[in-house]
């Protein structure tokens, strides 16, 4: 399931073709003079890991989508709102997430353990229009609390949204805004103080194209805790 990654020499940016700034050790990168695969390679390639909503929709003829989206946070959580980028294709159509997300003002965000992975990546797959990825992939689904999009059953996470917001950024690509209803959360990950135990849920990170990382290890620091002496409690 797991593929090790071959470390290539490393040659650093020189950005020659672009007579881009060099000082030191650094390339200064003006991004509009990137192609947009550049920019894509430098912000998608920068900001990592990002986590994966595994999206479970349902399209306006009632047929379940389900892909997963890495550009995907938490924004709010006195109300708890997340929010998923979402480009066109290249060819710019829209993606099935999106006009089912327009159409029904629901969705549900599937949280991912590194066991998904190979799945995960293969639902990104381009399905006939009326394939259920779900269905084929072998991924079971399972009825929602409060939207009428199920959710992966196996997930061990699924949060249901209802739409708030799709806003443009930009000509192709688009920021939905969802607002949390229900979270529906195995109890193998959470305990009854709601502590998420971290080595049973083993989020999947995305890093980019095919690679992911496995939060296997992790550590404490003692960091702004550490200075509470000096400047009183300190917010965590
Ligand atoms: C791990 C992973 C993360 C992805 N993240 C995004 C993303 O954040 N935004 C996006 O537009 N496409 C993303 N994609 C590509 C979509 O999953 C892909 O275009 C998919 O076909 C969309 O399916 P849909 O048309 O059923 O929504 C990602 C693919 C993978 C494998």
């Amino acid at each position: 399931m797991v593929t090790i990654l071959a470390i290539r020499p490393h040659l650093p940016y020189d950005g020659s073709r672009l007579a881009l700034r060099r000082k030191d050790d650094r390339v200064n990168v003006e991004l509009a003079r990137l192609t947009e695969r550049e920019r894509y390679k430098v912000m998608a390639g920068l900001v990592v890991p990002r986590p994966i909503a595994w999206v479970t929709s349902v399209d306006a003829a009632g047929s379940v989508n389900l892909a997963p989206y890495s550009f995907f946070q938490v924004m709010a959580t006195v109300e708890c709102h997340i929010g998923l980028g979402i480009s066109n294709h290249e060819d710019g159509r829209r993606k099935d997430t999106l006009a089912a997300i327009e159409a029904t003002g629901e969705f549900v965000v599937n949280l991912c353990t590194v066991d998904f992975a190979e799945t995960v990546d293969r639902s990104s797959a381009e399905f006939p229009p009326g394939h259920s990825e779900a269905q084929l992939l072998g991924v079971e689904l399972a009825d929602s609390t409060s939207v009428r999009v199920p959710r992966v059953a196996a997930a061990p996470a699924s949060l249901e949204c209802r739409l708030v917001q799709i806003m443009p950024m930009g000509a192709s690509e688009w920021w939905v805004v969802g607002r949390v209803t229900h979270a529906v959360i195995s109890d193998a990950i959470m305990n009854a103080r709601m502590h998420v135990d971290y080595q049973a849920y083993r989020p999947l990170g995305r890093l980019v194209a095919t690679k992911y990382v496995d939060t296997r290890h992790i550590f404490s620091v003692n960091g702004a805790r550490g200075l509470e002496p000096l400047l009183g409690s300190a917010d965590s």
